[in-house]
Protein backbone atom coordinates (compact mmCIF):
# COMPACT_ATOMS: atom_id res chain seq x y z
CA UNK A 1 0.00 0.00 0.00
CA UNK A 2 2.65 2.52 -0.27
CA UNK A 3 3.98 4.92 2.32
CA UNK A 4 2.31 4.12 5.34
CA UNK A 5 3.09 6.64 7.19
CA UNK A 6 0.66 8.28 5.32
CA UNK A 7 -1.93 6.59 6.69
CA UNK A 8 -1.06 8.70 10.05
CA UNK A 9 -0.41 12.03 8.21
CA UNK A 10 -1.38 14.96 9.42
CA UNK A 11 -5.19 14.48 7.34
CA UNK A 12 -8.59 13.49 9.29
CA UNK A 13 -8.71 13.65 12.30
CA UNK A 14 -10.59 9.89 12.70
CA UNK A 15 -8.19 7.39 13.79
CA UNK A 16 -10.82 4.62 14.22
CA UNK A 17 -14.12 4.88 12.64
CA UNK A 18 -16.70 1.86 12.82
CA UNK A 19 -19.86 1.68 10.59
CA UNK A 20 -22.26 -1.33 11.67
CA UNK A 21 -19.54 -3.31 12.14
CA UNK A 22 -20.41 -6.93 12.46
CA UNK A 23 -18.08 -9.83 13.43
CA UNK A 24 -20.16 -13.42 13.64
CA UNK A 25 -18.14 -16.63 15.12
CA UNK A 26 -20.09 -19.65 12.91
CA UNK A 27 -19.71 -22.53 15.11
CA UNK A 28 -21.23 -25.69 13.20
CA UNK A 29 -24.71 -24.51 12.65
CA UNK A 30 -24.43 -21.88 15.34
CA UNK A 31 -23.74 -18.04 14.62
CA UNK A 32 -22.58 -16.14 17.95
CA UNK A 33 -22.96 -12.48 17.06
CA UNK A 34 -20.01 -10.98 18.99
CA UNK A 35 -20.59 -7.78 17.68
CA UNK A 36 -23.66 -6.57 16.30
CA UNK A 37 -23.62 -3.53 14.30
CA UNK A 38 -21.36 -0.90 16.02
CA UNK A 39 -21.48 2.42 15.14
CA UNK A 40 -18.45 5.25 16.38
CA UNK A 41 -15.57 7.01 16.30
CA UNK A 42 -12.48 7.76 17.92
CA UNK A 43 -10.78 11.28 17.07
CA UNK A 44 -6.91 11.36 17.34
CA UNK A 45 -6.04 12.28 21.17
CA UNK A 46 -9.37 10.63 22.60
CA UNK A 47 -8.56 8.45 25.52
CA UNK A 48 -11.63 5.99 25.37
CA UNK A 49 -12.79 3.02 28.10
CA UNK A 50 -14.55 -0.02 27.23
CA UNK A 51 -16.69 -1.20 29.95
CA UNK A 52 -19.73 -4.49 29.66
CA UNK A 53 -20.85 -7.68 31.35
CA UNK A 54 -18.36 -10.97 30.31
CA UNK A 55 -19.06 -11.49 26.64
CA UNK A 56 -20.79 -8.58 25.44
CA UNK A 57 -17.58 -8.48 23.05
CA UNK A 58 -15.08 -5.84 24.55
CA UNK A 59 -11.93 -8.27 23.38
CA UNK A 60 -13.70 -8.94 20.01
CA UNK A 61 -14.01 -4.66 19.54
CA UNK A 62 -10.54 -4.48 20.24
CA UNK A 63 -9.22 -6.98 18.08
CA UNK A 64 -10.95 -5.42 15.45
CA UNK A 65 -9.62 -1.93 16.79
CA UNK A 66 -6.11 -3.40 16.42
CA UNK A 67 -6.55 -5.05 13.23
CA UNK A 68 -6.40 -8.56 14.55
CA UNK A 69 -9.37 -9.53 13.51
CA UNK A 70 -11.36 -7.89 10.34
CA UNK A 71 -15.25 -7.48 10.64
CA UNK A 72 -17.33 -9.86 9.34
CA UNK A 73 -19.31 -7.01 7.68
CA UNK A 74 -19.91 -3.28 8.32
CA UNK A 75 -16.66 -0.96 7.80
CA UNK A 76 -13.79 -0.19 9.95
CA UNK A 77 -11.79 2.70 8.97
CA UNK A 78 -8.65 3.04 10.43
CA UNK A 79 -6.64 6.31 10.19
CA UNK A 80 -9.36 6.68 7.22
CA UNK A 81 -8.23 3.72 5.17
CA UNK A 82 -11.02 0.68 5.06
CA UNK A 83 -9.29 -2.14 7.00
CA UNK A 84 -10.84 -4.45 4.85
CA UNK A 85 -9.02 -3.40 1.54
CA UNK A 86 -5.68 -4.08 2.93
CA UNK A 87 -4.08 -7.34 2.62
CA UNK A 88 -2.67 -9.42 5.33
CA UNK A 89 0.76 -8.03 4.99
CA UNK A 90 -0.28 -3.90 4.77
CA UNK A 91 -2.14 -4.87 7.64
CA UNK A 92 0.41 -6.65 9.92
CA UNK A 93 2.98 -3.30 8.57
CA UNK A 94 0.21 -1.20 9.72
CA UNK A 95 0.18 -3.08 13.00
CA UNK A 96 3.80 -3.15 13.83
CA UNK A 97 4.19 0.30 13.02
CA UNK A 98 1.04 2.24 14.35
CA UNK A 99 -0.58 0.19 16.86
CA UNK A 100 0.23 -1.08 20.54
CA UNK A 101 -1.71 -3.64 21.64
CA UNK A 102 -1.80 -5.56 25.40
CA UNK A 103 -3.56 -8.47 25.50
CA UNK A 104 -5.61 -9.89 28.17
CA UNK A 105 -3.65 -13.36 27.96
CA UNK A 106 -0.65 -11.14 27.67
CA UNK A 107 0.56 -13.07 25.01
CA UNK A 108 4.19 -13.43 25.78
CA UNK A 109 6.76 -15.61 23.59
CA UNK A 110 7.97 -18.18 26.36
CA UNK A 111 11.27 -19.21 24.67
CA UNK A 112 11.78 -15.32 24.51
CA UNK A 113 13.24 -13.95 27.74
CA UNK A 114 11.96 -10.07 28.94
CA UNK A 115 13.87 -7.84 26.42
CA UNK A 116 13.33 -9.98 23.40
CA UNK A 117 9.72 -10.37 24.21
CA UNK A 118 9.64 -6.45 24.47
CA UNK A 119 11.63 -6.21 21.21
CA UNK A 120 9.04 -8.24 19.46
CA UNK A 121 6.88 -5.88 17.26
CA UNK A 122 10.05 -4.35 15.75
CA UNK A 123 11.08 -7.52 14.15
CA UNK A 124 7.98 -7.42 12.28
CA UNK A 125 8.42 -3.83 10.73
CA UNK A 126 10.10 -3.23 7.71
CA UNK A 127 13.27 -1.24 8.67
CA UNK A 128 12.74 -1.65 12.61
CA UNK A 129 14.45 1.73 13.84
CA UNK A 130 18.37 1.39 15.18
CA UNK A 131 17.48 2.53 18.76
CA UNK A 132 15.23 -0.50 19.25
CA UNK A 133 16.68 -2.05 21.87
CA UNK A 134 17.95 0.78 23.87
CA UNK A 135 13.90 1.83 23.51
CA UNK A 136 13.10 -1.76 25.02
CA UNK A 137 15.65 -1.57 27.91
CA UNK A 138 14.47 2.05 28.72
CA UNK A 139 10.56 0.74 28.98
CA UNK A 140 11.73 -2.27 30.79
CA UNK A 141 13.09 0.01 33.55
CA UNK A 142 10.02 2.20 33.63
CA UNK A 143 8.47 -0.97 34.04
CA UNK A 144 10.54 -1.86 37.03
CA UNK A 145 11.89 -4.88 35.21
CA UNK A 146 15.67 -3.93 34.86
CA UNK A 147 16.60 -7.49 36.86
CA UNK A 148 14.52 -9.13 34.54
CA UNK A 149 15.57 -9.08 31.31
CA UNK A 150 17.04 -12.29 30.50
CA UNK A 151 13.56 -14.27 32.37
CA UNK A 152 11.49 -15.79 30.54
CA UNK A 153 7.57 -15.36 30.76
CA UNK A 154 7.35 -18.48 33.26
CA UNK A 155 9.56 -17.16 35.83
CA UNK A 156 7.81 -14.03 36.51
CA UNK A 157 5.01 -12.98 38.69
CA UNK A 158 1.31 -12.58 36.02
CA UNK A 159 1.56 -8.41 36.78
CA UNK A 160 5.25 -8.94 36.23
CA UNK A 161 4.66 -10.66 32.62
CA UNK A 162 1.69 -8.09 31.86
CA UNK A 163 4.28 -4.89 32.62
CA UNK A 164 6.26 -6.72 29.79
CA UNK A 165 3.01 -6.98 27.89
CA UNK A 166 2.64 -3.35 28.40
CA UNK A 167 6.57 -2.33 27.33
CA UNK A 168 5.98 -4.71 24.09
CA UNK A 169 2.78 -2.45 23.11
CA UNK A 170 4.97 0.41 23.58
CA UNK A 171 8.07 -0.27 21.91
CA UNK A 172 7.25 0.87 18.60
CA UNK A 173 5.84 3.85 19.90
CA UNK A 174 2.48 3.60 18.53
CA UNK A 175 -0.09 5.82 17.88
CA UNK A 176 -2.89 3.97 18.95
CA UNK A 177 -2.47 2.43 22.58
CA UNK A 178 -5.13 -0.63 22.43
CA UNK A 179 -5.24 -2.78 26.16
CA UNK A 180 -7.81 -5.56 27.17
CA UNK A 181 -7.31 -5.94 30.77
CA UNK A 182 -4.07 -4.28 31.23
CA UNK A 183 -4.86 -3.43 35.11
CA UNK A 184 -6.74 -6.66 35.88
CA UNK A 185 -3.46 -8.37 37.60
CA UNK A 186 -1.87 -5.73 38.88
CA UNK A 187 -1.66 -4.55 42.70
CA UNK A 188 -3.49 -1.63 43.28
CA UNK A 189 -0.08 0.19 43.59
CA UNK A 190 1.08 -1.26 39.96
CA UNK A 191 -2.29 -0.36 38.68
CA UNK A 192 -2.13 3.24 39.92
CA UNK A 193 1.42 3.64 37.66
CA UNK A 194 0.03 1.78 34.66
CA UNK A 195 -2.50 4.57 34.17
CA UNK A 196 -0.74 7.66 35.37
CA UNK A 197 1.47 6.03 32.70
CA UNK A 198 -1.45 6.37 29.98
CA UNK A 199 -2.02 9.53 31.24
CA UNK A 200 1.00 11.00 30.65
CA UNK A 201 0.95 9.13 26.68
CA UNK A 202 -2.68 10.18 26.55
CA UNK A 203 -0.75 14.18 27.10
CA UNK A 204 1.63 13.02 24.47
CA UNK A 205 -0.91 13.06 22.05
CA UNK A 206 -1.83 9.28 21.64
CA UNK A 207 -4.49 7.55 21.47
CA UNK A 208 -5.46 5.02 23.91
CA UNK A 209 -8.28 2.02 24.27
CA UNK A 210 -8.80 0.37 27.35
CA UNK A 211 -11.26 -2.16 28.63
CA UNK A 212 -12.17 -2.37 32.14
CA UNK A 213 -14.72 -4.15 34.79
CA UNK A 214 -13.88 -1.09 37.31
CA UNK A 215 -15.88 1.99 36.79
CA UNK A 216 -13.28 4.31 38.77
CA UNK A 217 -10.89 2.98 36.14
CA UNK A 218 -13.34 3.46 33.34
CA UNK A 219 -13.33 6.92 34.76
CA UNK A 220 -10.18 7.95 34.01
CA UNK A 221 -10.56 8.31 30.14
CA UNK A 222 -12.36 10.96 28.62
CA UNK A 223 -14.97 8.82 26.57
CA UNK A 224 -16.44 5.74 28.66
CA UNK A 225 -18.51 3.04 25.77
CA UNK A 226 -20.52 0.51 27.27
CA UNK A 227 -21.10 -2.59 25.37
CA UNK A 228 -24.17 -4.90 25.70
CA UNK A 229 -24.95 -7.82 23.92
CA UNK A 230 -22.72 -7.36 21.15
CA UNK A 231 -23.98 -3.50 20.87
CA UNK A 232 -22.87 -0.20 22.05
CA UNK A 233 -25.10 0.51 24.98
CA UNK A 234 -24.21 4.21 25.28
CA UNK A 235 -21.15 6.18 24.83
CA UNK A 236 -20.33 9.37 27.54
CA UNK A 237 -17.58 11.39 28.05
CA UNK A 238 -15.91 12.07 31.41
CA UNK A 239 -15.08 15.77 32.34
CA UNK A 240 -11.45 14.84 31.44
CA UNK A 241 -9.23 16.35 29.27
CA UNK A 242 -5.86 16.00 28.28
CA UNK A 243 -3.45 17.40 30.30
CA UNK A 244 -5.91 18.15 32.75
CA UNK A 245 -5.41 16.97 36.76
CA UNK A 246 -9.47 16.23 36.78
N1 LIG B 1 -13.16 -17.47 18.70
C1 LIG B 1 -14.45 -17.48 19.06
N2 LIG B 1 -15.30 -18.40 18.56
C2 LIG B 1 -16.60 -18.39 18.90
N3 LIG B 1 -17.17 -17.52 19.73
C3 LIG B 1 -16.37 -16.58 20.27
C4 LIG B 1 -14.97 -16.52 19.97
N4 LIG B 1 -14.43 -15.49 20.65
C5 LIG B 1 -15.44 -14.93 21.35
N5 LIG B 1 -16.61 -15.60 21.12
C6 LIG B 1 -17.93 -15.24 21.69
O1 LIG B 1 -18.20 -13.90 21.37
C7 LIG B 1 -18.82 -13.22 22.47
C8 LIG B 1 -17.99 -12.00 22.84
O2 LIG B 1 -16.72 -12.44 23.37
P1 LIG B 1 -15.61 -11.43 23.89
O3 LIG B 1 -14.40 -12.22 24.15
O4 LIG B 1 -15.51 -10.32 22.93
O5 LIG B 1 -16.29 -10.93 25.25
P2 LIG B 1 -15.69 -9.93 26.37
O6 LIG B 1 -16.67 -8.81 26.49
O7 LIG B 1 -14.30 -9.58 26.06
O8 LIG B 1 -15.77 -10.82 27.69
P3 LIG B 1 -14.77 -10.88 28.97
O9 LIG B 1 -15.13 -9.70 29.84
O10 LIG B 1 -15.13 -12.18 29.62
O11 LIG B 1 -13.36 -10.85 28.49
C9 LIG B 1 -18.93 -14.25 23.58
O12 LIG B 1 -20.23 -14.77 23.58
C10 LIG B 1 -17.94 -15.33 23.19
O13 LIG B 1 -18.36 -16.59 23.65
MG1 LIG C 1 -12.46 -10.00 26.99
Amino acid sequence: MGDESSVWGDGASAVAELSEVRRIYRMGSEEVHALDGVSFTIQRGEYWSVMGASGSGKSTLLNVLGCLDRPTSGVYRLAGEDVNRLDDDALSEVRSRNLGFIFQSYNLIPQLDVLENIMVPLFYQEEPPEDGEERARSLAERMGLEDRLGHRPLELSGGQQQRVAIARALVNDPELILADEATGNLDSQTAEEILNLFDELWREGKTLVFVTHEPHVAERASHVLRMRDGRVHEVTTTHRERGGTV
